[in-house]
């Protein structure tokens, strides 16, 4: 094998040391000894290498450099191209995260199979050839320019590459390669550096993207250091409730678009459904006459999605009243709650309270407040929310009704899902009701809103 030097460093100070001590001996932190390589012989260059000159930089005046227009490869998928900030870039290197089971190597392999007229290398270390042709078969696609590879070593995979020629190239997962220069097993801190590094080179140079699936941690990070995420150029993170069918692409970093865009998806039977109306799912379709529901217009990312709140309140049958929210903080469903008390003089205090948020989605826009609370009244009285109605407003501890961010989005988006009529904050001077079909009601305090709606 190669001559490969190997030093271990200390990930917090960065003192070296040749063998692997548990304390490092000049910070004094534990188990931040990490092997890296520090030099291969010249001899030994990796594969993919050979194609490519070794150009010299040079400094340049910044209004020099001429900008190329980022040519940008478009995929079927479009969920992921907007998340991508308007498709893959060539030679860019993308990290995509997620639980264990939440359908990652659902979503490439779908995405593989999609590019007909692209050759697509999917190399796995996680499934056998058999068990992704059969995933390929559930999901009902076929494509003869996807390739498939099970193997976890680098330089086998290198030369797989220079034989496929892919446009581009999956990795599935970043935790289980191994590079031969590193003695430490496969998932290790310093094999995920360098197999990383290594894939960042080949991207590099031969433009060819790739896509690296990558572990989530217990604490909800992704598994391997910090420095991973400032490697690639890409960060997104796949999420969703595992009960739920819904799941959600968010990109934490991205050196070529914004982060504020969001993919949304359904687990079907049959792989991932694309979903661009995501606010037609997440409402019911008869809950006219059903008390306890309101929509709120609440914005993930930059999108503007109504969801389904729903609240039920009911004597509590036992001594002390019980209070329990999903997909809604609790605390702040006690704030709320103390709020209707205090400023409407609603008798809560002896009163079960359980919200839910339906689709199993996850709500930390204070804009719902309003939508929230109209659904604890509805259910206490016993009284629906009539007459297509949507919310849009952060309540204050006083009982005023705040102003929300993109407001102009939110009724965009009720208006363009049929709603007659949308509630918002007084303190919304730049909305004028001409520029809108939907009736916008402005409302300054909380009861002006219970007002509106129950009269
Ligand atoms: P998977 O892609 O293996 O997850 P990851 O790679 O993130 O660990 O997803 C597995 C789950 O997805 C599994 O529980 C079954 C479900 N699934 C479907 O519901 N429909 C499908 O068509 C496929 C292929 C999987
Ligand atoms: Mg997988």
């Amino acid at each position: 094998m190669a001559k490969v030097k190997t030093t271990f460093f200390c990930q917090n100070c960065g003192a070296q040391s040749t063998k692997w001590v548990g304390k490092c001996p000049s910070c004094g932190e534990w188990n931040t000894m990490v092997e890296e390589v520090i030099s291969k012989s010249k001899s030994d260059k990796a594969p993919f290498s050979k194609n490519t000159s070794n150009r010299v930089s040079k400094p340049q005046r910044i209004t020099d450099v001429e900008q190329k227009e980022l040519q940008r490869i478009s995929l079927k998928d479009q969920e992921l191209n907007r998340v991508f900030g308007g498709g893959l870039v060539p030679g860019s290197i993308v990290l995509f995260g997620g639980e264990p089971g939440i359908g990652k190597s659902t979503l490439v392999l779908q995405v593989a199979l999609q590019e007909q007229d692209k050759t697509v290398l999917y190399v796995s270390g996680e499934e056998s050839e058999e068990q992704i042709s059969m995933r390929a078969d559930r999901l009902g696609l076929k494509n003869e320019n996807c390739f498939v590879l099970t193997e976890t070593s680098l330089t086998n995979i290198f030369s797989q590459i220079e034989a496929v020629q892919p446009n581009f190239l999956v990795v599935d997962s970043i935790q289980t390669m191994h590079s031969d220069y590193l003695e430490s097993s496969p998932g290790s801190i310093s094999q995920i550096k360098e197999c990383t590094a290594q894939f960042l080179k080949f991207a590099k140079q031969t433009g060819i993207p790739v896509i690296l699936i990558g572990h989530i941690t217990k604490e909800g990070s992704l598994a391997g250091p910090k420095v991973l995420e400032h490697m690639v150029d890409t960060v997104l993170l796949f999420e969703g409730d595992r009960n739920h069918t819904y799941r959600l692409i968010r990109s934490i970093k991205n050196r070529f678009g914004s982060t504020n865009e969001l993919g949304i998806y359904e687990m079907q039977g049959k792989g991932l459904r694309e979903i661009d109306n995501p606010s037609e799912i997440l409402i019911s379709e008869n809950q006219e006459n059903l008390s306890g529901i309101a929509i709120g217009a609440m914005l993930e990312g930059i999108r503007p999605l109504l969801v389904e709140t729903q609240a039920l309140v009911s004597t509590a049958a036992y001594g002390t009243p019980q209070r329990s929210a999903t997909g809604f903080d609790l605390r702040r469903l006690n704030m709320l709650l103390a709020v209707l008390e205090k400023r409407c003089g609603f008798r809560l205090g002896a009163k079960d309270v359980f919200i839910n948020i339906a689709g199993g989605v996850k709500v930390s826009d204070p804009a719902i407040d309003l939508a929230l609370v109209t659904a604890i009244m509805s259910s206490n009285a016993n009284i629906p929310v009539t007459g297509k109605i949507a919310f849009a407003g952060e309540l204050s501890l006083s009982g005023e009704v705040r102003p929300v961010n993109r407001i102009d989005q939110r009724i965009s988006e009720a208006e363009k899902l049929g709603f007659n009529k949308i509630l918002i904050s007084k303190a919304c001077k730049e909305i004028n009701q001409r520029d809108y079909q939907i009736e916008v009601v402005k409302v300054a305090k909380i009861e002006d809103s219970i007002r509106a709606v129950f009269g």
